[in-house]
């Protein structure tokens, strides 16, 4: 599974980053920037939440 942020809607709530760190990673911009190409398996569970708690709903998965 991949996941994308659309940054034009990202507040920089940063709960990504927090419940999912692996993943998701704040920038100089505050807004979240993935930082891995492919969400490693033991962090799907995590990027799931984050994608649910994204008040933005800007978190788009993207399953293979
Ligand atoms: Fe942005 Fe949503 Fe994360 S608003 S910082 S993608 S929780």
């Amino acid at each position: 599974m991949r996941v994308k942020v659309d940054r034009e809607l990202c507040s920089g709530d940063a709960i990504c980053s927090e419940l999912c760190p692996e993943v998701f990673e704040m920038d100089d911009e505050e807004k979240a920037v993935v930082i891995v190409d492919v969400v490693p398996e033991d962090a799907e569970d995590a990027c799931r939440d984050a994608v649910d708690s994204c008040p933005e709903g800007c978190i788009e998965i993207i399953e293979e």
